[in-house]
């Protein structure tokens, strides 16, 4: 069994309501029981869900995050949009970021950098989204999307401390499709690496892989070792798809 600290990162996406808090619960409860694993437990949740679910859970084993947050720090006219302050303030400790299903709505690398800086500013940690879509996989661009997008939204200021990676094939994403495992590796390696070389620093990234990560396929994943955790989108809206992830990957 690993003894490093692990990430199991639920991403809710547009689900949930006030009820939804008691999956959450469940898995408190899990967490509870099996406090002896060292891993870290996230959920990324609506954000008009997160200042309820806060008084419901009072967790110290489960943090709260959100999904996106507009670039800009202060009120103003931005119909629709909020801001990192105002999640911090319900209660987000983390952020998701770039993530594809925002990055099709027309999200850029350097609005994702924008969102980025505002996220940090407010000490907020950031959970940033990169991977290819399928055609460019076809067209053997993986790696120099993955580069634009290291490149392009990060910069060597930034706290990295406070900066998860998250490699989302965006083939992969709700799919039921996943990359081949040596394939992955190696990506995960070409991550850290460009991370390091980019940013001039010694100090390795941590990454998640994201895109249909059940509890069948969790297993095939333990054995990638320079991987520090998972994003999860469907199966984290199970109580026991998400515990049963965690059971299946220290197995
Ligand atoms: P999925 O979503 O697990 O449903 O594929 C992952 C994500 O979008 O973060």
């Amino acid at each position: 069994m690993t003894n490093k600290l692990v990430y199991f990162i639920g991403n809710w996406k547009m689900f949930g309501d006030f009820g939804s808090y008691k999956i959450i619960n469940k898995i408190n409860q899990y967490a509870h029981r099996s406090k002896n694993l060292k891993k870290r437990i996230i959920f990324c949740i609506p954000s008009t869900l997160i200042y309820f679910f806060n008084k419901k859970i009072r967790s110290k084993f489960i943090s709260l995050g959100a999904q996106n947050c507009h670039y800009h720090s202060n009120f103003g006219p931005f119909t629709g949009s909020i801001n990192a302050p105002m999640l911090k303030k319900a209660g987000a400790k983390y952020i998701i970021l770039g993530h594809s299903e925002n990055r099709l709505e027309g999200e850029t690398n350097k609005l994702i950098k924008k969102k980025i800086i505002s996220t940090l500013n407010q000490k907020l940690n950031v959970i940033f989204c990169i991977g290819e879509t399928l055609k460019e996989k076809r067209n053997k661009k993986t790696y120099s999307v993955l580069r634009k997008q290291i490149k392009d939204s990060l910069d060597k200021k930034f706290n990295f401390n406070k900066i998860i990676l998250a490699y989302e094939p965006v083939w992969s994403i709700g799919s039921n499709k996943i990359p081949k495992i040596n394939e992955l590796k190696n990506i995960i390696t070409f991550i850290k690496m460009e991370f390091k070389k980019e940013f001039k620093t010694k100090k390795n990234p941590k990454i998640l892989y994201g895109g249909s990560v059940n509890p069948k396929n969790i297993s095939t994943f333990s054995s990638i070792s320079n991987l520090d955790g998972f994003l999860i989108g469907g199966s984290s809206q199970s109580s026991k798809k998400f515990i049963d992830i965690i059971k299946n990957y220290y197995k």
